[in-house]
């Protein structure tokens, strides 16, 4: 029998269909961080937002800085956060506290469980608590620490290695003291209130928490989140930011926006317990942080709250009939971020009227 010409073909192997390669290559980054009910994928044409640099050497009680103040209220009633130079703090001193972070999240996993956070614990070195099978797990490693009033430290779980970071924390911390004081006192000038009108709800026993965050690259970047959308319990907080890999978006007028990145400046929003307290005539923003497919990013979150007892309420010159009562009174308000921040929701709602 004469050979065939033509050698029969044989189809070597099925191959799969793409949408199934697809969920392979999803199967890489576990499911239960990949993003699900309805929230929104990041989306990576978003456009840079226009944050105002505030200087905060015309911000002092003797400096008339009326600009300064303008630009303050416009930024918070616009639910915009803002960038804050002439702090008091060096670039250098800056970059220090970026290394402390890098260096500390770069030791070994065995030495790092030193600091591991405690069953039902917020403090200390680790992952989210896990509320729910359902719960869409956020793309972070954390190291929390109270920082302030200084007798309420842990120091079990404050590293030692690299050997200057409890010391360069402690120095960063106490001159944000400061510089969360001269933005409350602000805050009031710019709207015409008693100029101690945020410093005393802040109060005396006021606390200070240190979330350190390491934002380590992911393959899939489109369908994970670093940090799941959310506005901060507190009364404001302060951001030191990486300096070379943005990741922070804010959600303004319905539409999500990047921070830009300002090397020498800390990045400043103000929390629900203002937006209560303003009647909701200062914004406290929704934010989120997306993750970058090559490089990892850190960041360096303080967070201002009143103690817990302290009762926070509309105040009563910011009620009028134009802008009736917006929020009831409420007390420790941090106790029920998380488990709605779980479940999608803002923890505000609970303070609606
Ligand atoms: C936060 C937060 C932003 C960031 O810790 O609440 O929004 O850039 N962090 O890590
Ligand atoms: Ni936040």
């Amino acid at each position: 029998m004469a050979e065939s010409s033509t050698p029969a073909k044989f189809e070597l192997l099925a191959t799969k269909t793409v949408q199934e390669q697809l969920t392979e290559v999803e199967i890489l980054v576990p499911q239960n961080y990949i993003l699900k009910d309805g929230i929104p994928l990041p989306d990576p044409s978003v456009e840079f937002m226009d944050v105002p640099v505030i200087d905060l050497g015309l911000l002092t009680p003797y400096s008339e800085g009326v600009e300064e103040l303008d630009k303050l209220r416009s930024a918070l009633i616009t639910g915009c956060c803002f960038h804050v130079i002439n702090h008091g703090m060096t670039a250098e001193f800056l970059d220090e506290v970026r290394e402390i972070i890098k260096q500390f999240f770069a030791i070994p996993v065995e030495e790092k469980q030193k600091y591991l956070r405690e069953v039902n614990d917020f403090e200390g070195y680790g992952n989210d608590m896990v509320l729910s099978e359902q719960q869409t797990l956020d793309w972070t490693d954390r190291l929390y620490l109270t920082v302030y009033p200084p007798d309420q430290r842990k120091l079990k779980f404050w590293p030692e290695n690299p050997i200057s970071f409890r010391d360069t924390l402690d120095q960063f911390t106490s001159r944000l003291q400061v510089i969360t004081e001269t933005i409350l006192m602000s805050m009031a000038r710019s709207l015409n209130l008693e100029e101690d009108c945020f410093m005393d709800k802040y109060g005396e026993q006021r606390k200070m928490e240190a979330r350190f965050n390491l934002y380590p690259p992911c393959s899939r970047p489109d369908c994970v989140l670093g940090f799941k959308p959310h506005s901060d319990s507190s009364i404001i907080t302060i951001v030191l930011q990486d300096k070379e890999v943005e990741g922070l978006q804010f959600l303004k007028d319905d539409r999500w926006f990047r921070a830009p990145i300002v090397p020498e400046a800390l990045l400043i929003n103000v929390g629900d317990q203002v937006e209560i307290m303003t009647n909701g005539l200062f914004k406290s923003p929704v934010h989120k942080v997306v993750i970058n497919g090559e490089k990892e990013r850190i960041s360096l979150a303080v967070f201002c709250f009143p103690d817990s007892g302290t009762e926070i309420k509309p105040f009563d010159c910011l009620i009028n009939e134009s802008r009736p009562r917006l929020y009831k009174k409420i007390k420790n308000y941090g106790d029920i971020f998380f488990e709605y921040y779980q479940q999608g929701r803002r923890p505000i709602e609970a303070a609606i009227m």
